[in-house]
């Protein structure tokens, strides 16, 4: 039997319509999932908070309260970005202390701990923290490919997550880019070496998602990652129904309860209708684009590029930036592109192109990237490259992390007009400005617009 986890109230309108739903509407989703038999539902992560606050004027926090009151049976997950929270800066060990305890108070039974380097070192801080206040921590590998990222390289990890203490490992294919028999070969290398439940997160772009999880089911995959139809397909996951109907009968069987899911798609259809008509969810999230495997770019990837160069007024570029992208990344040292490397590499092959010399501009981030400060490039960083950008500094190779002084009780001293709990803290923490505009509406302490009258 195949287990399902239901990411349609986090990655689903995450990948579709940029993060837009709203509590009432992921609580009345969730209240009917309780009883459709999940493994889990994945309802909280990094765009999923900063966009409640941004967008909603809503209190992420009381969104995942909200979410297990009404979720009695069924484990909710999250996604973390290991030292990074959820955040786009290395935290201090406490802060992300902090953030496992109240995540785990709030309501959550799964972290999802990842790192976009699948730096080891980044992730230890959030498993520890995790296993103290009771949670399951799941560690997630982010795939990529590369003369590096060898079934060996994911095998080795594996083996290191799992003596890390992790209860679960998941390869995680953000770009959608895990083709049907390297998944095969894969699952069949990793279910052989390690005994701890393994799971597959992965996207529909390219086309080839459900051949690639029926590969990995046959591999003996414990655990898939799907999304309720119609906020499934596309950009997102595929279809939970589907992968059902397909499976039922089988040894595979995920056994959840279709008619509790049917109850559920009136309302998924209510909403997806919602943001096609005000123009959030472009109905092109629902196509497919195979060319994504030759770049290996992630949708969102994608689309921060084609704003930076239509902002430039330079879209001419576009196929010549989609061909850099591939060389920054080797010159980084093959990065996964995930956040925040995702948006690093899309900037710096934009910056090649558009100012005609390569690396004569550089982003804060990349330099810090190049000073080690993200942790262990996964291959040899270009020399030639580092030190036209970074010349002879010093580059550290120790746990970022271990270089930052405890910093809660400071942050806590330091928002201590704004914030009235440490759940507050942490929100400003992790989103300053966003959080304290917010917190301001929320208590009341804004000051009044001054409304200008036509006479
Ligand atoms: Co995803």
């Amino acid at each position: 039997m195949v287990r399902i986890v239901e990411t349609s109230v986090r990655d689903g309108h995450q990948s579709l319509f940029a993060t837009r739903m709203t509590t009432q509407e992921v609580v009345e989703l969730c209240k009917i999932y309780d009883a459709a038999g999940y493994s889990a539902i994945e309802v909280w992560g990094g765009a999923t908070f900063d966009s409640c606050m941004r967008f909603l004027n809503e209190d992420p926090w009381d969104r995942l309260r909200q979410v297990r009151s009404v979720c009695k049976n069924t484990k909710l997950q999250m996604l973390f970005r290991g030292q990074n929270i959820l955040g786009y800066r290395h935290y201090s060990d406490d802060v992300v202390d902090m953030f496992c305890k109240k995540s785990i108070e709030n309501g959550i039974d799964i972290i999802r701990v990842f790192d976009a380097l699948n730096d080891i070192r980044n992730l230890r801080q959030a498993v520890e923290s995790t296993k103290k206040y009771g949670g399951e921590c799941q560690i997630a590998l982010s795939y990529t490919t590369s003369p590096v990222h060898t079934i060996e390289y994911y095998v080795d990890l594996a083996k290191e997550v799992e003596s890390l203490g992790a209860d679960s490992l998941c390869i995680k294919d953000m770009a959608g880019v895990l083709l049907p028999e390297d998944a095969r070969k894969l699952i069949t290398a990793l279910k052989k070496e390690i005994k701890i439940p393994l799971e597959l997160h992965s996207h529909c772009t390219a086309g080839v998602c459900e051949m690639t999880y029926r590969a990995a089911i046959e591999a003996g995959i414990d655990i898939v990652d799907t999304s309720l139809s119609p906020l499934s397909n596309g950009t997102a996951q595929p279809s939970t129904q589907a992968l059902c109907v397909a499976l039922k009968g089988t040894q595979y069987d995920p056994k959840i309860d279709l008619d509790v899911l049917h109850k559920a798609e009136p309302i998924a259809t209510r909403i997806v209708d919602k943001y096609v008509k005000n123009g959030l969810l472009n109905p092109k999230s629902f196509e497919i684009n195979p060319n994504i495997l030759t770049y290996q770019v992630p949708g969102g990837m994608l689309s921060n590029m084609i704003k930076q160069l239509s902002d430039q007024g330079a879209m001419d570029k576009y196929e010549e930036v989609l061909k850099e992208i591939p060389k920054v990344r080797k010159d980084l040292g093959y990065p996964p592109l995930v956040t925040p490397m995702s948006q690093m590499v899309g900037t710096q092959s934009v910056l090649n192109i558009l100012s005609g010399e390569r690396y004569k501009m550089c982003a804060k981030e990349i330099k810090d990237y190049l000073h080690g400060r993200y942790g262990k490039a996964p291959a040899q960083i270009d020399e030639a490259i580092k030190k036209k950008i970074i010349g002879d500094d010093e580059v550290i190779t120790c746990r970022p992390a271990d270089l930052l002084e405890p910093e809660f009780e400071k942050l806590k001293e330091q928002y201590k007009d704004i914030a009235r709990s440490d759940e507050d803290v942490l929100s400003l923490a992790l989103f300053e400005q966003v959080a304290s505009e917010f917190l301001k509406k929320k208590y009341g302490t804004a000051e009044c617009d001054e409304f200008e009258m036509y006479i």
